[in-house]
């Protein structure tokens, strides 16, 4: 009796396994296809002239839409997510130094990095929000790549971005943002309208940096990783709708919220919104209050 039940036993956990082996080679291919997959576009043309101004703007919007968080302070580069069941992801060294950028990167690398999320090869980007940057004006666009254009170079070496099974089953089940190019609408061109002044269209503008946490619609809602806290309402029948436009400015700031609540920085990026100027975030308050 108790070999049959053992026999029997056996013979399931072997199904199992097969199964899962069967399961986990399909996503492993699947994901690899997705990875390879070579992407036709046309760069639309950008012309940049560096001058001190807007060299001085790319520097303060680098900081204020967040590349620091994953490239690091001085954007040579980090591992920013290094988990055993998810794999590393690196935020590669964006400098000329050694393990940086290749000498010859040029603007429209960099252009058809951030407006479509690919790499010089045209395959996809993995991880790099390229899906927000697309909706870049093109006076932010060119600050940016002014900018980025000519970082001094710093050597940093680091490994190449991997992922392990958990990952990869994420990433086919678009759980996890990694194939960034299927995200993005490759006939667009960037923005040319787009006024910075205290208005709703322009905080809807800056707005598209909240959405990968607080969604489209800005209500929050579910945690975006594992063990983060719940996103947020910021929507006029959230607890913004009960703060004077100072109070939203000093909490985007200091991160400290008119209620007494500190928000932590590695999930609410209050480091990045600190850099606004007083325009973009009376801007915001607008356009979040009117939704
Ligand atoms: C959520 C993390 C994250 C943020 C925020 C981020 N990046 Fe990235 N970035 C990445 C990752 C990861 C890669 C590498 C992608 C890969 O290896 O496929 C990358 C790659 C790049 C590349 C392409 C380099 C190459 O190999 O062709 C450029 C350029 C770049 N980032 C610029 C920026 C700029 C500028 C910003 C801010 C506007 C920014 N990134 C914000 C994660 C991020
Ligand atoms: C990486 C994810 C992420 C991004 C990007 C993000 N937020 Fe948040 N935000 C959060 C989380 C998570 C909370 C809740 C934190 C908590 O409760 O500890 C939060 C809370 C807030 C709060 C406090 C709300 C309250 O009721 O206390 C405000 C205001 C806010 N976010 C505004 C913004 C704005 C404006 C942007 C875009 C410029 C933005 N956030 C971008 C994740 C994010």
């Amino acid at each position: 009796m108790i070999r049959k039940i053992l026999k029997g036993l056996g013979i399931f956990i072997g199904i199992v396994v097969a199964l899962l082996a069967g399961f986990y080679t399909k996503v492993y291919f699947s994901t690899e296809s997705r990875f390879k997959k070579k992407y036709d576009i046309t760069l639309q043309a950008l012309e940049i002239k560096p001058d001190s101004a807007l060299l001085a703007e790319g520097q303060r919007l680098i900081a204020a839409k967040g590349c620091k968080d994953c490239h690091g302070a001085d954007l040579s580069g980090k591992i920013f997510i290094d988990d055993p069941a998810l794999g590393q992801v690196i935020a590669v060294n964006l400098t000329k130094g050694k393990g940086g950028l290749p000498a010859d990167y040029n603007e429209q690398d960099w252009l058809k990095a951030m407006q479509h999320g690919l790499n010089r090869d045209n395959t996809t980007l993995k991880v790099m929000p390229s899906y927000e940057y697309t909706h870049f004006s093109e006076e932010d666009m060119k600050a940016i790549i002014a900018y980025g254009m000519q970082l001094p170079a710093i050597d940093n070496e680091l490994p190449e971005t991997h992922f392990k099974p958990v990952g990869r089953i994420l990433a086919d089940l678009d759980k996890l943002p990694v194939m960034v190019a299927e995200m993005i609408d490759h006939q667009k061109t960037l923005s040319t309208n787009v006024v910075p002044e205290v208005s709703i269209p322009f905080g809807k503008y800056l707005a598209v940096s909240c959405t990968a946490c607080h969604k489209e619609n800005m209500q929050g809602g579910d945690p975006v990783v594992p063990g983060s806290p719940q996103v947020a309402n910021i929507t006029s029948s959230g607890n913004v709708g009960k703060w004077t436009e100072e109070q939203f400015m000093t909490t985007l700031r200091s991160g400290v919220t008119p209620e007494g609540k500190t928000l932590p920085s590695q999930f609410m990026p209050w480091t990045m919104t600190k850099e606004y100027t007083d325009t973009e975030l009376k801007a915001l308050y607008l356009y979040l209050r009117s939704i």
